[in-house]
């Protein structure tokens, strides 16, 4: 992939927010990071965020289908002291059954308060330097980030992002069909903030584009909505 050219430091002290959703393996994530070096931006995957807490819960040995109002109040906590430097700092956020469980957990009300809390934190505190945000994930164009400047729609089709998504890991092929499927249906059909398509995002299919000719679209219309 050529490197993005960084074109601009945004003037502005209110950090800019682009917001990015899409299903899994649709090239939002590549998108996005694409988009924050191009834009001098910070880029929050905030579906990272989701994971560290399935984690959590997991080492814990909380059963996500059944969280007590105990375990609601240390999640709480725990949410709030999630450190942005080291969001990916766990291999083990990458597993299909971290995954799993923060797609689980990603249907509660209480824990979609407590991420959105922390995101809208990060962005009215900006690290010295960081004069906006390249956000991506499943509600940030529709509910967490509404009037942000530029808004994405990515996808692709079911095969293609299947295949995807093997390419990038070691683990058993069918588990990820299967699972990656069973995500896709829960996070599109929860009754809280369900993956849907903003009415004034852009919309990206990059089933048949290159990761260069999708970086490039997206490119174009934040210049066009954010300059
Ligand atoms: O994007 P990623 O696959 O890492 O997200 C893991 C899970 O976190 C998703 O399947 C979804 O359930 C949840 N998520 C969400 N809202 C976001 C980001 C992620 O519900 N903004």
């Amino acid at each position: 992939m050529q490197q993005p050219q960084i074109r601009q430091t945004l003037p502005s002290k209110t950090p800019l927010v682009i917001a990015i959703d899409g299903p899994s393996g649709s090239g939002k994530g590549t998108i996005a990071g694409y988009l924050a070096a191009q834009f001098n931006l910070a880029h929050i995957d905030s579906g990272l965020i989701y994971r560290q807490v399935g984690l959590y819960v997991m080492d814990h040995h909380l059963d996500p289908d059944d969280l007590s109002a105990k375990d609601e109040e240390v999640i709480k906590d725990f949410i709030t002291t999630i450190d942005p430097k080291t969001l990916d700092a766990d291999a083990r956020l990458r597993l299909e059954k971290t995954a799993n469980v923060a797609s689980k957990l990603a249907a509660l009300d209480w824990i979609r308060k407590a991420v959105n809390q922390w995101l809208y934190a990060q962005v009215d505190n900006p690290p010295e330097g960081v004069v906006g945000y390249v956000i991506d994930g499943r509600d940030i164009t529709t509910a967490v980030f509404p009037n942000a400047c530029a808004k994405f729609y990515i996808t692709a089709d079911e095969h293609v992002r299947l295949e995807r998504r093997k390419k990038e890991t070691l683990e058993v092929s069918s588990h990820i069909t299967r699972n990656m499927n069973e995500r896709d249906r829960r996070d599109a059909t929860r009754k809280i903030d369900p993956l849907t398509v903003a009415v004034d995002a852009f919309i990206i299919d990059t089933t048949h584009l290159s990761i260069d000719e999708a970086c490039h679209n997206a490119s174009q219309c934040v210049t066009e909505r954010c300059f």
